[in-house]
């Protein structure tokens, strides 16, 4: 008996988490390093004291380029010494456009091509993907010439000051340490792509793990209760990278739709809902365990045997907030093939579009795909929906819908929409069942990289699915979409069901909002977020008074933290619902210096950033906020 007990020990060794690391993550801050350094020391629980402030513990604002407390020169060029040389002054990348030092006609050239690739932001050290959430402080000159575009125009302000090109542990152990010593406010950009703001920040030191690449198959890992395919997987691997990676592997994992987008960033730690969510449930389900520096500097290991605190806090509790990862280790699951309907029809009002049909069919229709869609998820299917004005004009509204289908073939999912097509001919809408498409599973996503991103603001909800069971529920939340829809806005729904069944029950901080949801729905504002900001102001007004409706059909529901408004109202219960308070009991232990803050991060109240316009952007002094 004892002798099984030691092998299982030393087999568990063989696979466990230790011993899979990547080598990057074996190069670490010795406590020895830090002696005599008080700068890059690391931090001790539960008594924060921040030695560089100025005679109090904290200070009313985190320290700001220009204060008296700011590092001077000679400290950042030591601190770049003891990274190894990996410390970068960050500026905005459009500043080659604007008349000044940095203009370069051919940079900018490449610039002015490449702007709405995301792969563009995601490969530069500080560009967010939507720039209004720095302020929109260096923004891409027209193309007809820079000659009004001075460099004044071009501040680069609500970017960091300075930028740490993690590759190693111990760049990140330096670089949490130094700002919470010297109290300056810290950031993680992995990708760029968040929408709320959380990857930049006006004058801070921000860590880059874009470069923390690596995959390493796994084909039968064993940890607590789990027991099959696993794989470690790099902080700064990106859907397609890891997509890639499978290749050859006849697994599965899940990631993010967007092809730039991180998986093992903000994805896992806020959610992550993919074409496989009603089928293996979120990306914080998938997460194993999770390799983190915490507040404290401590490159530590977070499973089911060590830390269980933020093993429930990093799955589901919000991005940003907890560490930085450097990489983990994830679900694989068996090659899951996909058959895909594509459900289509438009409508338009009298004389305003022959080939559309009436209006009121329409929308009779897109009640009928409701009703219809709790049954994609308990088929383990997702339906990715679109309501857009189209056409000459806009004055045409188009309906389309991709049900997207697990283990299916082509005849099968015809034959499961079958029913839908048949409601859809009863309300007056004359299409046939559309000829599906088939993937194999392996790599879905492999096309073009590089999605498209816009620069404008949008609010989103989780409907519960009893909205689409409920006869007089189906009525509201469609009249709901119908007037938001009638304002001028265009409308996304995806519908999947992430139930706990699905999910495996774990203990993770997942908003619970997703555990009853049979939609995510996203209302977008279309206008770009730029201009005036009084200007700015009326029209996200305008946009929140649209979208009121969507609350108002599913009071006490939430929203995917990920995919939100940043100045969602009541947002510790939209986003985190009755976790909240655990997590902030978490968070005021694992880091009482308040190092990791992002905006609506769990704790986040107590601070705010003081950015022009009274815009929600990043582009401002953080402060706490006393009273
Ligand atoms: C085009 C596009 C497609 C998308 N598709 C999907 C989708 O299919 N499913 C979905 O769920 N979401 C999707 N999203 C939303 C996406 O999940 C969020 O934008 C998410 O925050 C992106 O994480 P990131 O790490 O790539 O980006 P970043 O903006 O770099 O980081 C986002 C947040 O994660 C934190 N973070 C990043 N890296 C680390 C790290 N190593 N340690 C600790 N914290 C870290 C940052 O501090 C920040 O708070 C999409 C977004 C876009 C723009
Ligand atoms: C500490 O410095 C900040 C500016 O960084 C200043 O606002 C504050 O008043 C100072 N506090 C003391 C006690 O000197
Ligand atoms: C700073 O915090 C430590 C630990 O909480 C406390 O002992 C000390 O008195 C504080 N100092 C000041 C100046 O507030
Ligand atoms: C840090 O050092 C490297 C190599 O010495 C240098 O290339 C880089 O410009 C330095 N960064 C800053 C911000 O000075
Ligand atoms: C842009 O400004 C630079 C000087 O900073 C000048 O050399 C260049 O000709 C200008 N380009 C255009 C198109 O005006
Ligand atoms: C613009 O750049 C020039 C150097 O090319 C510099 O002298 C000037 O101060 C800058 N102006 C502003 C407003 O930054
Ligand atoms: C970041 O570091 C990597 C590895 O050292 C290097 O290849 C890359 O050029 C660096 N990126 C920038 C923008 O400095
Ligand atoms: C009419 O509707 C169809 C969709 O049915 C759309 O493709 C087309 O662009 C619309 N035509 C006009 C003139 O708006
Ligand atoms: C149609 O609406 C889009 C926004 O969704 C807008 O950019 C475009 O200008 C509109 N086109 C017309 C012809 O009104
Ligand atoms: C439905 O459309 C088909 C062509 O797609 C047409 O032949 C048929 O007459 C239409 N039926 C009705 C009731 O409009
Ligand atoms: C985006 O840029 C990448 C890298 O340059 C390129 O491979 C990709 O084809 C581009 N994607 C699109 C949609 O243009």
């Amino acid at each position: 008996m004892k002798f099984l007990y030691v092998i299982n020990i030393l087999l568990r060794c063989l696979v466990s988490v230790h011993c899979v690391n990547f080598p990057w993550e074996s190069v670490h801050l010795t406590d020895n390093e830090v002696q005599g350094h008080p700068e890059i020391a690391f931090g001790n629980r539960p008594t924060p004291l921040m030695i560089f402030s100025n005679g109090t513990n904290t200070t009313t604002c985190k320290t700001y380029p220009g204060d008296i407390n700011w590092p001077s020169l000679s400290i950042w060029n030591e601190f770049n010494k003891t990274l190894g040389g990996a410390l970068i002054k960050s500026i905005s990348p459009v500043s080659v456009c604007y008349r000044g030092v940095d203009y370069n006609a051919a940079k900018c050239a490449y610039v002015r091509e490449n702007y709405a690739n995301s792969t563009f932001e995601t490969d530069d050290p500080a560009a967010p993907v939507a720039p209004w959430v720095e302020g929109n402080t260096c923004p891409l000159p027209p193309a007809s010439g820079n000659a009004s575009y001075t460099n004044s125009s071009c501040t680069s302000a609500g970017y960091p000051a300075y930028v740490v090109n993690a590759t190693t542990v111990k760049h990140i152990q330096l670089a949490v340490n130094f700002a919470r010593n010297t109290d300056i406010r810290l950031i993680i950009k992995n990708t760029g792509h968040d929408f709320l703001g959380k990857s930049v920040g006006a004058g801070s030191l921000s860590i880059w793990s874009h470069n923390l690449k690596g995959f390493k198959y796994l084909p039968s890992f064993s940890i607590g209760d789990y027991q099959g395919r696993a794989a470690r997987v790099g902080s700064g691997m990106q859907s397609y990278e890891i997509q890639r990676s499978l290749i050859g592997l006849d697994a599965t994992i899940v990631v993010p739709g967007g092809t730039t987008v991180g998986a093992i960033g903000g994805f896992f730690q806020g959610g992550g809902h993919s074409t496989l969510t009603s089928l293996y449930g979120l990306g914080s389900d998938q997460v194993l365990a999770i390799n983190v520096v915490t507040a404290d500097g401590r490159f530590i290991t977070v499973d089911p045997d060590n830390n269980d605190d933020l093993l429930y806090a990093m799955r589901g509790g919000g991005p940003g907030t907890w560490g930085v990862v450097t990489s983990v280790i994830y679900k694989a699951h068996e090659l899951t093939p996909i058959s895909t309907s594509p459900i289509r029809f438009a409508g338009a009002a009298p004389g305003k579009n022959n080939t559309a049909f009436p209006l009121e069919a329409f929308w009779a229709g897109i009640r009928a795909y409701f009703k219809f869609s709790p049954q994609i998820c308990d088929r383990g299917g997702i339906g990715y929906n679109f309501i857009k004005h189209e056409g000459t004009n806009n004055d045409t509204l188009t309906f389309t819908a991709d049900l997207r289908m697990p283990f299916m073939s082509v005849k099968e999912v015809r034959a499961f929409a079958a029913p839908l097509i048949k409601e859809l001919n009863k309300v007056g809408l004359n299409i046939t069942n559309p000829v599906p498409t088939h993937d194999t599973g392996i790599a879905f996503t492999l096309g073009s990289i590089g999605d498209k991103v816009g620069n404008s603001r949008f609010a989103t909800r989780l409907f519960p699915r009893k909205n689409f069971e409920d006869e007089d529920k189906l009525d509201s939340t469609t009249r709901a979409i119908h007037s938001f829809v009638d304002g001028g806005y265009n409308f996304h729904g995806i519908n999947y069901c992430p139930t706990e069944e699905v999910a495996g029950y774990p203990d993770n901080a997942v908003n619970p909002a997703f555990r009853k949801t049979a939609m995510h729905a996203e209302a977008f504002d279309t206008s770009p977020a730029i201009g005036p900001a009084a200007e700015q102001i009326a029209r996200y007004q305008r946009f929140r008074k649209y979208f009121q409706g969507f609350i108002d059909v599913s009071p006490g529901a939430g929203c995917y933290l990920n995919e939100a408004d940043v100045a969602e109202p009541n947002w510790q219960q939209a986003f985190y619902g009755d976790n909240y308070k655990r997590l902030l009991r978490i968070k005021k232990d694992r880091d009482p210096w308040g190092l990791f803050w992002m905006p609506t991060g769990v704790g986040s109240e107590d601070w705010e950033v003081k950015a022009p316009g009274g815009l929600p952007t990043q582009n401002g002094r953080l402060c706490k906020i006393f009273g």
